[in-house]
């Protein structure tokens, strides 16, 4: 078993990851893109076993976006279908390590089978202590701060409360991640750096860390690596730093 990192000074607490690269790591191996995902799969139980093990609090992923409905249907069909077998697969095992399950991202719409499955596992593992898996499904930032506008708009137009109420700590608890921590390290594989419509809101003080590899080569390993960059960071939070202020 991995060293625990809570103990140790400046680790993350939340680490958010946005897993990108399966269709090119497929293609060249001659491969076709599933080929990738399911691969892809293999590294997220990687990183969800190292995480823990490492006593992270909170690891976000970034598994579909809103806007991914516009691939072909053939693909978007086949990482509907892994998602189906890992939630039927990995969700016994990861509640007897202790892990809680939480979906985000925008439910109506969705199949309703799929709907149950994520209630099923969230209502499984609500007690749990141990890390917190948070898998971002259907999920666009825009269209998340969007309903939490709305569902304010609404409570002010009901009367609930008044526009001077609507602070940003209000505003952050009505997104989907309301009363997590934000995370304090980005992750993005496959060497683009750009946030993709991902926790737009929550990233405001975040560190990014880019790494080239693809997304299948993702391992526990790699994780320390970039929790290494992430500790050599100064966070200032638009401040000073503590010996200069
Ligand atoms: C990006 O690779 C990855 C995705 C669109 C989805 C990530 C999905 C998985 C890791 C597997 C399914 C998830 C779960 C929770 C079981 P890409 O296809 O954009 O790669 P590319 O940029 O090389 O084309």
């Amino acid at each position: 078993m991995s060293p625990g990192i809570l103990n140790v000074d400046g680790a993350p607490r939340h680490v958010a990851i946005i897993m990108d690269g399966n269709g090119r790591w497929a293609t060249q191996r001659g491969q076709p893109r599933s080929v990738g995902h399911r691969q892809g799969v293999e590294a997220l139980r990687r990183t969800t076993r190292a995480a823990s093990d490492m006593g992270i609090s909170v690891l976000t992923l970034y598994s579909f976006s809103s806007e991914n409905w516009s691939r072909p249907q053939a693909e978007v069909r086949f990482l509907l279908e892994l998602l189906r077998r890992f939630i039927r697969t990995d969700v016994a095992e990861l509640h007897q390590s202790g892990v809680r399950i939480m979906i985000i991202g925008d439910r109506a719409g969705l199949d309703p089978t799929l709907r149950t499955m994520f209630e099923e596992a969230e209502v499984l593992t609500r007690e749990n202590t141990g890390l917190k898996l948070v898998i971002a499904f259907n999920y666009g930032s825009r269209q998340e701060i969007t309903r939490a506008v709305q569902a304010l708009a609404r409570k002010v137009a009901e009367g609930k409360i008044s526009p001077e109420d609507i602070t940003p700590s209000v505003i952050g608890n009505h997104l989907d991640t309301g009363g997590l921590p934000e995370p304090d390290l980005l992750i993005r594989t496959g060497g683009e750096q750009r946030l993709s419509n991902y926790l737009l809101w929550q990233c405001a003080y975040t560190e990014f860390v880019f790494m080239p590899d693809y997304w299948p080569e993702f391992d526990g390993e790699r994780l320390r690596q970039a929790i290494e960059t992430y500790r050599l960071r100064d966070r200032r939070f638009g401040g000073l730093k503590a010996q200069t202020a």
